[in-house]
């Protein structure tokens, strides 16, 4: 029997509302690893659901007794657990398919989501997803532009009726504008809660410690890393409200390989992706202790169709103006002397010229498209899976890096890898 101890109303007070209804599922988790596994696990578990319920005066059978009818019990039990016999009941599930806990969410319709970065790329195409299958979203940019067309293509695709969607412009690196954003989010929406948390916003730049400016080197470190962090933090309590939450870390294949080739210093970006990664994957076993109903997901994804480089270059220089102003031009060129070319022989004209190809190339060569990887998140969100790779390169260089990681950064490593993935970056 299961003791008072663990059902009292102490430590998960704060902590938020599950319902009965979860207790089945993880039975049912258990049903499924009954089959493979000792049975006394089962039995193990369905006694202690059945002394949950029973504490409570609850019908603790509605699903696994056949003597009872089959109404689904939608109590709060959950909520009064104190943390120790949250973790009891943690400890009696097995590893699971899922991360840490929890069902699925396989269906957003109905949900409330919050994406960074929403005013282009990866960032506009989930907003137009989630909007398209009946997801409330709430997105910031530094753009507002670029969210003014975002919500066009969503009104002009057909909005859900009644579906609300917001866009507030926001810095992810700047806290006071976070936590305006979720302010200003909450009262829009008339919640106190989220269910989907896109940590999306990112840019480049800053790839050399020797050559790069430190600004460059950290606007690009504390937008996306200390973005993700921030945004993580502000929002922590309304996804701890909710009964469902997901947190969903965009990172990189630059997340588990700090490279774009041999020839390119990619030091800012790929220490802030690596952190993504480290931090998305430490919260698993936070939340299974702490908020055990929020789940997480990081996204690497490979080459992918979109404006970044662009966007970068806005973004590192404070402006939302199209062409480039001297500054940019000056970081351009720093980062072509990083690369070890000749910068000096070419006009500014010419930079222009050649950043511009170089930006519709990107877009143009890339394997995936944006609207591509947004189905792959949000499919890889519905599945519940941890590692979100997009795109066959993603793979591929998973592959590539786990079979030999002691070459990992050699010229042929990257030769080989290019040839297979059909890549040109970093030439
Ligand atoms: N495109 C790729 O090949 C690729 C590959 C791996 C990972 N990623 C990551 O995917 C994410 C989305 O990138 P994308 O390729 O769609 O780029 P994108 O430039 O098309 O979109 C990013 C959006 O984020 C916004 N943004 C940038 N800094 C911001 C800030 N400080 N606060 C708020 N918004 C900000 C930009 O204005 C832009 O609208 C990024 O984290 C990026 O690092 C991209």
């Amino acid at each position: 029997m299961l003791s008072r101890k663990l059902l009292g109303q102490g430590a998960l007070n704060e902590n938020p509302v599950l319902t009965l209804d979860r207790a089945y599922e993880y039975t049912e988790d258990w049903v499924d690893w009954d089959t493979h596994g000792p049975g006394t696990a089962f039995r193990k578990y369905y006694s202690l659901y059945y002394d949950i319920a029973r504490s409570f005066d609850l019908d603790p059978a509605a699903r696994y007794c056949p003597d009872y009818p089959a109404a689904r019990l939608q109590t709060r039990v959950w909520s009064r657990l104190t943390s120790e016999g949250v973790r009891a009941v943690r400890q009696l599930r097995p590893f699971t398919r899922d991360n840490n806990g929890g069902t699925p969410m396989k269906d957003v319709s109905g949900k409330i989501a919050v994406v960074t970065g929403g005013g282009s790329g990866m960032g506009r195409e989930l907003v137009r997803q989630l909007v398209a299958e009946g997801c409330a979203v709430a997105m910031c940019d530094v753009s507002a532009r670029g969210m003014a067309e975002t919500m066009r293509l969503c009104a002009a695709a057909g909005l859900p009726q009644g579906l609300r969607i917001t866009a507030h412009v926001a810095d992810v690196s700047n806290e006071p504008d976070v936590q305006r954003f979720r302010d200003e989010m909450a009262a829009q929406h008339a919640t106190d809660r989220i269910h989907l948390l896109f940590n999306n916003a990112g840019i480049s730049g800053g790839g050399s410690m020797i050559v790069n400016e430190r600004a460059e080197w950290e606007r690009t470190f504390n937008i996306c890393w200390g973005g993700v962090y921030l945004t993580t933090r502000a929002f922590l309590p309304m996804l701890r409200a909710a009964d469902e939450a997901h947190i969903v870390n965009t990172s990189s294949m630059n997340g588990f390989w700090a490279s774009v080739g041999p020839d390119t210093p990619h030091t800012a970006y790929s220490a802030a992706k690596f952190a993504v990664k480290g931090f998305t994957e430490a919260l698993i076993a936070d939340f299974r202790m702490n908020a055990p109903h929020i789940k997480v997901s990081v996204v690497m994804p490979g080459h992918i169709g979109t404006g970044i480089r662009d966007n970068s270059l806005k973004v590192q220089a404070f402006t939302d103006a199209d062409g480039l102003n001297a500054a940019q031009i000056a970081q351009i060129r720093t980062r072509m002397a990083s690369m070890g070319g000749d910068a000096s022989k070419y006009s500014d004209a010419d930079i222009e010229r050649m950043h511009a190809e170089r930006a519709r190339r990107f877009v143009t060569d890339a394997p995936t498209t944006a609207a591509e990887a947004a189905t792959i998140i949000l499919d890889g969100v519905k599945a519940d899976h941890l590692r979100i790779l997009v795109g066959s390169d993603a793979r591929i260089i998973d592959r590539m890096v786990r079979e030999d990681p002691d070459h990992a950064y050699e010229p042929e490593f990257y030769e080989r890898f290019a040839a297979e993935a059909g890549w040109y970056l970093g030439r």
